[in-house]
């Protein structure tokens, strides 16, 4: 691909699911990146992914996040432009068991990261957010101004600790937009790059194409007598790829700007509830594949229903999803099937 922008951005989390997404969406919109990983929750196999989809060479750093020195170095070798920040863990239930780790990998990693960039100079930052930062919200169809309730698990914490600093760190000339991400599922249509779980997945959209596979033996529908139409959990659930092109659209978006100091927030989903039930049957329908499900009692600490309002990243970025929730689950059950070599 020919970069034909002057945009230079440093991709922490690059190798992570959303991470690599993003990284072939701004090769594609022509950007020079640099990748950024501890691969602790990836593989070097993510990279080469990147780069046979974009057929060019992916310039790649082993370094932690919570390492300055090493953050330093490279901020001094190269001018970047601007920073995507997605390096976290990510797993709710892995919180709940070492909430420290979480705090000093999630809220750390962004202390370091915001000093090197302040002693550099760098002052443009995209964060990756969440709607856990919502809680338990009290409109359904949420939108940016609905108030942080308290947070679900150590995890949500991390993520509104991390807003709350960015939003104080605008004060000292940063330009940040928070990305709120929804539901991402999928994977990239290529098949060559996708999420990898780390052990039994918590999330739903990997236990189903787990289960299809025959890895697990039957997925659990984790309550059926929420106050929805047919009972089961309501939520927004996205595809990775679009999930990625509103980080170039947030890049373009910081670029327009004359101020100085900004902290925006954005919700990240397609704005479309959809119940548990009605993804299981819809992923059956598309990819014609039989799913042992069975239902259960409700999962501590889920939401009923939620899902984005999407109208201000609509508005002010000009940004608009591009697949549907049959791609979305298609894209998914061709990754688990590669990943199996089925
Ligand atoms: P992921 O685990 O696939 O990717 C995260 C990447 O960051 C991994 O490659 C990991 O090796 C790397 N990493 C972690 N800590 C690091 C550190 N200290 N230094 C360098 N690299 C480090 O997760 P993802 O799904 O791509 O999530 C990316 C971001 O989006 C995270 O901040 C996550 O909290 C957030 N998010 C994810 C979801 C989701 O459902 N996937 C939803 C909302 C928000
Ligand atoms: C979705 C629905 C489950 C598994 C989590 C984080 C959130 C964000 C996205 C990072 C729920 C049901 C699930 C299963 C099921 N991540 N389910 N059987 O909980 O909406 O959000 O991921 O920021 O912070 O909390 O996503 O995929 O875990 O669950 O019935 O085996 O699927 O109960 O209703 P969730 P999820």
């Amino acid at each position: 691909m020919t970069q034909n922008s002057t945009e230079h951005v440093l991709v922490t989390g690059g190798a992570g699911y959303i991470g690599s997404h993003t990284v072939v969406e701004l090769i594609a919109a022509g950007h020079k990146i640099t990748l950024v990983d501890s691969l602790e929750r990836s593989e070097y196999r993510i990279i080469e992914g990147i780069e046979s989809i974009t057929n060019s060479k992916v310039e790649f750093h082993k370094i932690d996040c919570l390492d300055f020195s090493s953050l330093d170095d490279l901020f001094s070798k190269n001018k970047f432009t601007s920073v995507i920040h997605f390096a976290a863990y990510k797993s709710v239930n892995e919180s709940v068991v070492n909430p420290i780790a979480y705090y000093k990998n999630n809220v750390g990693s962004l202390l370091v990261l915001l000093e090197v960039m302040k002693k550099h100079q760098v002052i443009d930052l995209i964060f990756s957010s969440s709607c856990t930062v919502y809680g338990q919200p009290d409109q359904v169809q949420v939108n940016e101004l609905a108030p942080f309730k308290k947070p679900e698990s150590p995890y949500g914490s991390t993520k509104q600790m991390c807003e709350k600093i960015l939003e104080d760190a605008a004060t000292e000339n940063f330009r940040i937009v928070s990305l709120r991400y929804f539901n991402p599922i999928g994977a990239h249509p290529s098949t060559l790059i996708g999420e990898l779980p780390i052990g039994i997945p918590n999330n739903l959209v990997p236990y189903v194409t787990q289960t299809a596979a025959g890895v697990r033996e039957k997925l659990t529908v984790f309550g059926t007598d929420y106050n929805t139409p047919d009972g089961s959990c309501i939520r927004d659930f996205i595809h990775v790829s679009d999930v990625a092109t509103a980080h170039v659209k947030a890049i373009g978006y910081l670029k327009c700007k004359t101020e100085k100091r900004i902290f925006e927030a954005f919700n990240l989903g397609t704005g479309v509830g959809v119940s548990v039930l009605e993804l299981v049957k819809k992923f059956i329908e598309v990819t014609g594949v039989s799913l042992k499900y069975t239902l259960g009692p409700r999962r501590s600490g889920d939401v009923e229903k939620v899902f984005a309002d999407p109208g201000k990243i609509n508005t002010h970025f000009g940004w608009y999803t591009q697949y549907d929730l049959s791609q979305s689950l298609l894209h998914a059950w061709q990754w688990e099937k590669k990943l199996r070599g089925v």
